[in-house]
């Protein structure tokens, strides 16, 4: 980082690895990182996959933009510099939870290659899985679940993902799920299917 400004600083290497927690939770860790629109289904899909693992016993936790932006990141806006700072500390919070053996689902717009390479980078090779939901922005300002994109369009919210703020794709995504063309419980499945692959769960 080369915004480090505490100095004198020690780590201290905790009793308990990584290692420990999975055993002692029957799981590896893993970052599941949904990144799309607003609106596209990435809330929906994290918990609803999250639902699925906490039947099966498995220590989950979601992030999601809008609840951390209560706290954690109230401080930050939508600029490209605030939304950066959102991703780096939800890409800091994500690792120090994968040391905790959890498999944590974020669901942040994330709209930056960048800074979703940079949250790649923090977690060893194969931690960070990314998910893209892909959804036509035609379809996400349809649901218009919480009434933003109307808002958008009549010019009370600027710098509006999709609209006068840039979203870039994910170059290579470990996974694509096309919200609008699949079910719920196919969506979910998918990425069971994902964190099975991968060794995650068994
Ligand atoms: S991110 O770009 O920094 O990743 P994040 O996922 O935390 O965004 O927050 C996005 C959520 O904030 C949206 O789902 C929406 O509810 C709300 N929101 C409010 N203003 C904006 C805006 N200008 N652009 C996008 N989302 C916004």
């Amino acid at each position: 980082m080369t915004n480090q400004k505490s100095t004198n600083i020690v780590w201290h290497k905790a009793n308990i690895s990584r290692s420990d927690r999975e055993t002692q939770h029957g799981h590896k860790s893993a970052i599941l990182w949904f990144t799309g629109l607003s609106g596209a289904g990435k809330s929906t899909l994290a918990h609803a996959v999250e639902s699925e693992l906490y039947k099966s016993g498995a220590s989950t936790f979601v992030l999601d933009g809008d609840n951390v932006r209560h706290g954690l990141c109230s401080d930050l806006g939508f600029s490209d510099k605030d939304r950066a700072e959102n991703i780096r500390r939800i890409g800091e919070l994500a690792k120090l939870m994968t040391e905790a053996g959890i498999i944590v689902l974020t669901a942040f717009i994330s709209p930056f290659q960048n800074d979703r390479s940079a949250a790649r980078k923090l977690v060893p090779h194969g931690d960070f899985l990314e998910v893209y939901c892909k959804c036509p922005i035609e379809v996400c300002e349809s649901r218009d679940t919480k009434g933003l994109y109307k808002r958008a369009r009549a010019g009370e919210i600027v710098s509006f993902t999709g609209i006068d703020s840039s979203y870039e794709e994910p170059v290579k995504p470990e996974l694509t799920i096309e919200t609008h063309l699949l079910t719920l419980e196919e969506s979910v499945n998918t990425i069971l299917r994902l964190l099975k692959n991968r060794g995650v769960i068994h």
